[in-house]
């Protein structure tokens, strides 16, 4: 990111309006963006932070359809859900808009005509799924199979959500309706091609000019480099979603009807059309081409990594295609949050809700900044990370009212008590008293290139780590000892913690935005600069804050309590929740109500033992980088050794299955997953919950089961 870009665009991935939203939402995309566009603010950059709703495509249909409502109640009803939750959450969009609005079916619908205009689509007649029970083409999450890369079982039609892949239904094997669990039949359709395996070649060299990006993001990249991109079909014989053009399809002699643009077509516009309808309502319609259209502008994507495909591929594609606009700029993806230990599912329940979240711990009494806090410190920027309730109560009483906010009550309260309320004078600073306030000199830079660098954890340490200083050196210099024997330098401890104090009232705005503004508060300080698009754009901000910010002598306010503690019942009670919780929505969900896998064919002894079965002993395991859900496995068979990948990461630990003795499918052809060779299968039970337990053998290695 160059300093001296003009403009920053910042997006976080619109999330669907078919649910509620939880905390790996949040950590996925909406608080780190949210932290990157206060610290972009405080720098006095001018940055636009656009979000919004997700309202078309098949996921909100699905929904719909499940409920027995309309698409229109479905998005009515989380829509503002959603967008008052952020708001509670301190998010400081500068618009939250919704891809229902008439600008945004305008603008995709444009986008699309502009595109088909230029011929970069092609249309193809195919065979495609079709539900003859539900008599609808099976697009999308409609349709489930397995996955051709990873071999997923319960891969989408237009997404694998183990590997990542983008597919197509035609390419899932063995593929179940999810409306009616009936076997799809084949029926010819016309649609609307992104030849992205056209445009691969540009693609990549535009991906090369970007080697900064996020590891977990490349490497993605380029895996589905080398499995060779795909044409993607762009629109969809579904009954919700944007309307395609009937002119756009009678210059192809079609017939509109029935067919709307896919919904990650569409979905990314409503970046733009957010933007546009920002700029109306800031009274300045044509200002939104500034952001998207000129070159001095800086486009950020924040997701979640099952977005990549979309961000990193598909939507630049579009965006090339129709040449106008700026292309993302960075593209930071988070990895996956778990919530103790356990993979967050909202079908099992097994998640932390907003809305739940905000009922027991409510802004007033700053349950914005724990959450915000604890999040923000354990983000899985780099490979997944694990939320507990436990590590939450931590974070809040160790760290937040441990060290930052006893900080900044030892402090007020001796410059209350034996200071008038007043900032003291600091003169003769001993090497101590300079040593600090250089040392605080370093401190916006250093957190500031952490954030530009979208290293998120960290910024939020160092942050920390200033608070530690500033305790640190209170312990050292001992003011309560001072103040009788050596008046001056228990001034200037005061005075030099007050700096502190006031500094860090700026640094920790970013994620403490709360805090900040009540500590603020304490010290009179009222010429800071807004973390927020409406509060003021002028005013001393993240670089003033390296230097004192208190003149001496400046009136303080009264000290209050930053940071409450949370007692251990509290935590205990949202624990027994979240079980209970996941304990009710399991029976219906997936143990009493599920049904048992279908038997499938029979089949002859003769085909049965065609398998060749043996006995291993697992000697090693490790996770596969960037392979969520696979282990990689060395297995000793005896007379060689293989090594198998095993879809089981989420479920053991390398520790659990090293040293135990399985059962190996020894003559399935190798296959190659995430650069690996898989030479073999390890066979394991997977109950009605989808738990899976390994089968065990007990014989010496090789030997052969039948
Ligand atoms: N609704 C999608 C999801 O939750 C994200 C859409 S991001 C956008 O996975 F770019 F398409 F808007
Ligand atoms: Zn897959």
């Amino acid at each position: 990111m160059s300093e001296s870009s003009e403009r920053l665009l910042v997006t976080a991935a619109l999330p669907y309006a078919n649910g509620p939203i939880h905390i790996g939402h949040l950590a996925g995309a909406y608080l780190p963006a949210d932290l990157y566009c206060r610290y972009q603010r405080l720098k006095g950059r001018d940055c636009v932070f656009i979000c919004g709703s997700d309202e078309m495509g098949v996921a909100i249909l699905m929904r719909a359809l499940e409920e027995d409502r309309d698409p229109e109640d479905i998005v009515d009803h989380y829509h503002p859900m959603i967008r008052d939750n952020f708001e509670q959450l301190g998010m400081s969009f500068d618009y939250y808009g919704r891809t229902t609005s008439d600008t945004h079916a305008a603008t995709s619908r444009d986008f699309f005509r502009t595109l088909d205009e230029k011929d970069v689509f092609k249309l193809k007649t195919e065979e495609q799924l079709y539900d003859p029970k539900a008599e609808m083409f099976l697009a999308d999450r409609f349709v489930v199979g397995t996955c051709p890369v990873c071999g997923y079982e319960e891969a989408y039609g237009d997404q694998c959500e183990q590997c990542g892949s983008a597919l197509s239904p035609t390419e899932l094997g063995d593929p179940r309706s999810t409306l009616t669990d009936a076997t799809p039949e084949l029926r010819e359709t016309t649609h609307w091609y992104l030849p992205l395996g056209d445009m691969q070649p540009d693609l990549e060299e535009w991906i090369d000019t970007h080697p900064e990006w996020k590891n977990n993001v490349l490497g993605q990249i380029r895996s589905w480099f080398n499995d060779g991109l795909k044409d993607r079909a762009i629109t969809r014989d579904v009954p919700w979603g944007v309307p395609v053009p009937s002119d756009v399809a009678e210059r192809h002699g079609l017939d509109a009807e029935g067919k709307v643009i896919y919904v990650w077509f569409d979905a990314p516009i409503g970046y733009i059309s957010a933007t546009k309808e920002w700029a109306e309502a800031q009274g300045d319609p044509d200002r939104w081409a500034d952001y998207w259209k000129d070159d001095d502008t800086k486009l950020v994507h924040f997701i979640g990594k099952d977005n990549i495909v979309f961000h990193c591929l598909m939507f630049p594609a579009m965006l090339m295609a129709h040449g106008d606009y700026v292309l993302p700029d960075n593209v930071p993806a988070n990895e996956f949050l778990n919530l103790e230990g356990r993979k967050l599912s909202t079908s099992r329940n097994w998640a932390v809700w907003l809305h739940e979240y905000l009922e027991d711990f409510p802004p007033e009494r700053k349950g914005a900044d724990f959450l915000r806090y604890a999040l923000a410190a354990t983000l899985p920027e780099t490979g997944d990370a694990d939320f507990s309730w436990e590590g939450f109560q931590t974070r809040v009483n160790s760290e937040l009212a441990d060290v930052l906010g006893n900080f900044v009550n030892r402090t007020m309260t001796f410059a209350t008590r034996y200071f008038d309320g007043a900032v003291p004078p600091l003169k003769e600073p001993s090497d101590t008293d300079r040593e600090v306030l250089d040392r605080l000199g370093d401190f916006p830079e250093r957190i500031g290139a952490a954030y530009e660098d979208f290293r998120m954890r960290e910024a939020v340490f160092e942050t920390m780590a200033l608070a530690r200083l500033g305790n640190k050196y209170f312990n050292d210099t001992e003011p309560w000892h001072t103040r009788s024997d050596d008046p001056q330098a228990c001034a200037n401890t005061i005075h030099v913690s007050l700096q502190i104090c006031a500094s860090l009232s700026v640094l920790m705005e970013p994620v403490l935005p709360q805090a900040a503004q009540e500590l603020r508060q304490m010290l009179q300080l009222t010429d800071i600069r807004a973390s927020t698009p409406d509060g003021p754009g002028d005013g001393r901000g993240w670089d003033e804050a390296g230097s004192p910010l208190l003149d001496e002598g400046h009136a303080l306010g009264e000290p209050t309590i930053l940071f409450e503690k949370i007692e251990d019942e509290i935590i205990d009670e949202q624990l027994d929740q979240l079980k209970e919780d996941a304990a009710m929505t399991e029976p219906t969900d997936a143990v009493d109500g599920a049904p048992y896998a279908d038997l499938k064919e029979e089949v002859d002894f003769e085909d049965f033992t065609k398998l060749d079965l043996r006995t291993g002993e697992v000697i090693e395991a490790d996770p596969v980088p960037d392979a969520d859900k696979l282990l990689r496995l060395e297995v000793d068979l005896g007379f060689e050794r293989r090594q198998v990948l095993a879809g089981i990461a989420e479920q053991m630990e390398p520790d659990e299955i090293i040293g135990r003795s399985v059962v190996v499918v020894a003559n399935l052809a190798p296959k190659e997953m995430f650069g690996l060779e898989s030479q073999g299968m390890v066979l394991m039970a997977e109950d009605r919950e989808g738990e899976f337990t390994p089968i065990e053998a007990h014989a010496e290695p090789g030997a052969v089961v039948r």
